[in-house]
């Protein structure tokens, strides 16, 4: 006799994503409200994380005192412990995942302080779901720098010159992953870039 297997639900990833001040938090709470209020099963998470390791980096970050090999062990460890304890569990059951932050992130913060990017691709291939819909918001160097004059700065966002190298590895990520990768002018109002969010999710859930 033959057995169905259970079909598995899969839900759908999307990763918002941009330099320090792009407004990814804003946006993701305006995406997440969106979705929730048209009944779709939907969560929201961010990197780092608030467990023991996203702790650790943020204590660091704040202290500028981390290498930069020392800062990639630990936020691949804090992403293990996120998929394994919230995104995987979500997306199977079949709930859409909005992550501000994820291994984009890495790519484009420890690439640019010299971490091989074909070796952060390579071990993300071995435990990390790639998204379904990357967002980059983006907005220039000068503009993250005005809008984070009043906050708390950390180790990144006090170096114009590598935040610019990492503005540069986002506006290149076409070439390091293969998936729906949209970049968005983030200097314009809040609902605008709300509404072309959301209109690029609803056709992805559309297609899915
Ligand atoms: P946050 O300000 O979005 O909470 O992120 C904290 C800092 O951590 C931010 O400057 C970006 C940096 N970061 C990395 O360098 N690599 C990563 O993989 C992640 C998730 C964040």
């Amino acid at each position: 006799m033959v057995h169905e297997m259970p079909r598995s639900k899969k839900g759908i990833l999307i990763a918002i994503e941009g330099i320090d001040g792009s407004g990814k938090t804003t946006q993701s709470k305006l995406l997440f409200k969106a979705l929730k209020e048209r009944g779709y099963n939907v969560v929201l998470s961010h990197e780092p994380t608030e467990g023991r390791f996203g702790r650790e980096i943020r204590e660091k970050l704040r202290r500028n005192h981390i290498a930069p090999e020392k800062a990639y062990e630990l936020f691949v460890m804090d992403r293990k412990e996120h998929i394994e304890n919230k995104i995987k569990p979500a997306l199977d059951n079949g709930a859409i995942v909005i992550i501000d932050r994820y291994f984009i992130s890495t790519i484009a913060y420890q690439g640019a302080a010299g971490v091989s990017i074909s070796k952060i691709l390579e071990d993300h291939k071995q435990f990390a779901p790639i998204p379904d819909l990357v967002i980059i918001l983006d907005i220039p160097v000068e503009e993250a720098d005005k809008r984070l004059s009043n906050k708390s700065k950390d180790l990144f966002e006090n170096n114009m010159n590598y935040l610019r190298k990492v503005r540069e590895i986002y506006l290149n990520m076409k070439n390091f992953l293969n998936t729906n990768i949209i970049i968005i002018n983030a200097l314009r109002p809040v609902e605008e870039i709300h509404k072309e969010i959301l209109n690029h999710v609803l056709k992805i859930i559309r297609n899915n």
